[in-house]
C-alpha cells in the first residue's frame, strides 16, 4: 500500500501508470471507512488497474462549523482496514493546505436547478464545496474513472454535471447503496450513534420500501403528506427535514400525478439527535 500527502507524488505515481497503459480509478472518501466504502474499491477494483483512495474531511462542503468538527477522523483505523482487506492500494491523505494553501473557499458551479433541491436547500453551499474539491482531486490525480455511491444520489448527479461544466476527462460511476442487515444505508456518521439508536433510525429505510411498495397508488403530494405523518405519528426519535418525491433524472419534486415514462426516487433526511443522515430510493 502506497501513502502519499503529497499532491506532486501521487500526481507522478498516476502519471507512470497511465504511461503504461494502467487504467486508474479513484475512490474519494472524507474517511472514517466502512463497507460501504470496501464495496465501493471492490467495484472499483474490477473496473481498473490500480485503485487510488482518498481521504479528506474536505471543509468547504460542511455548512455546519459543529458538524465539521464532530465528523469522524479515524485514519489510523482507515488504513488498517484497508490493508486487511486490499493487498494493493495508493492512498492519497493530503492535508488542508495542500489542497487549499491560504485560501480554504468554495469555487461557484452552475449546477443550475440540480442543486437547488433537497440538500442544494437545506445545507447552503454544500455542492459548491464538493465541486471544489473534486476538481481538485479529478486534476491531482487525474483517474480514468470515479466511483460514487447511490446513498448520495443527488451529489452523484451533481458530479456528473460538474465533469460536464468542467470538462475533466473522468468518468463518473454511480454504485448501488450499500446497507446493514436492518437496512440502514451505511454511513459514516452512523459511528456517531449508539446500537438503540442505529435500531430506531431503521425507521427511514422501512419508510422509503413503503413508499415504494405505494408508488402509484396515490398522487405524489398524498404520498409525501402520508410519509411525512408516519414520522411524527409512528416514531418519536427521528426529525425529518424533508421527504421527497422527485424525478430521477432532474431531481425537480413532484407535486401531482406521475408520468408513467419517467423515472422516480424517493428521499428522506432526518437528524437522529444531532446526526444528520440520507437515504433514497427507485421507487419504479
Ligand atoms: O461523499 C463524500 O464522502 C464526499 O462528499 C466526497 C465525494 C468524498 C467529497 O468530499
Amino acid at each position: 500500500m502506497q501513502v502519499y500527502q503529497d499532491k506532486q507524488r501521487i500526481q507522478d505515481t498516476v502519471q507512470e501508470l497511465r504511461r503504461n497503459q494502467q487504467i486508474v480509478g479513484l475512490v474519494p472518501t472524507m474517511g472514517a471507512l466502512h463497507e460501504g466504502h470496501l464495496s465501493l474499491i471492490r467495484q472499483a477494483k474490477e473496473q481498473c488497474d490500480q485503485v487510488v483512495i482518498s481521504i479528506f474531511v474536505n471543509p468547504t462542503q460542511f455548512n455546519n462549523s459543529s458538524d465539521l468538527e464532530k465528523y469522524p477522523r479515524t485514519i489510523e483505523a482507515d488504513l488498517s482496514l484497508l490493508k486487511e482487506n486490499f493487498k494493493d492500494l495508493i492512498i492519497f491523505t493530503p492535508t488542508v493546505s495542500e489542497i487549499y494553501g491560504e485560501q480554504i473557499k468554495s469555487e461557484n458551479f452552475e449546477f443550475g436547478a440540480l442543486a437547488k433541491q433537497m440538500e442544494g436547500k437545506y445545507r447552503d453551499g454544500h455542492f459548491d464545496g464538493v465541486g471544489t474539491i473534486l476538481k481538485r482531486l479529478f486534476d491531482i490525480v487525474n483517474p480514468h474513472k470515479a466511483f460514487f455511491g447511490e446513498k448520495d444520489y443527488q451529489q452523484l448527479l451533481i458530479v456528473k454535471k460538474l465533469v460536464e461544466l468542467t470538462r475533466q476527462d473522468v468518468e463518473i460511476i454511480g454504485c448501488p447503496i450499500s446497507r446493514e442487515v436492518s437496512g440502514l444505508a451505511r454511513s459514516s456518521r452512523n459511528k456517531r450513534l449508539q446500537e438503540n439508536e442505529l435500531k430506531k433510525a431503521t425507521f427511514i429505510y422501512n419508510i422509503l420500501l413503503e413508499a415504494k411498495e405505494n408508488f402509484g397508488t396515490e398522487n405524489a403530494f398524498l404520498l409525501k403528506e402520508k410519509f411525512e405523518n408516519k414520522f411524527k405519528e409512528d416514531q418519536d426519535f427521528l426529525e425529518l427535514e424533508y421527504f421527497e418525491i422527485a424525478n430521477a433524472e432532474t431531481l425537480e419534486p413532484i407535486a401531482e400525478d406521475f408520468d408513467k415514462n419517467l423515472k422516480y426516487r424517493a428521499f428522506i433526511a432526518a437528524f437522529a439527535n444531532d446526526v444528520r443522515l440520507i437515504d433514497n430510493i427507485a421507487l419504479n
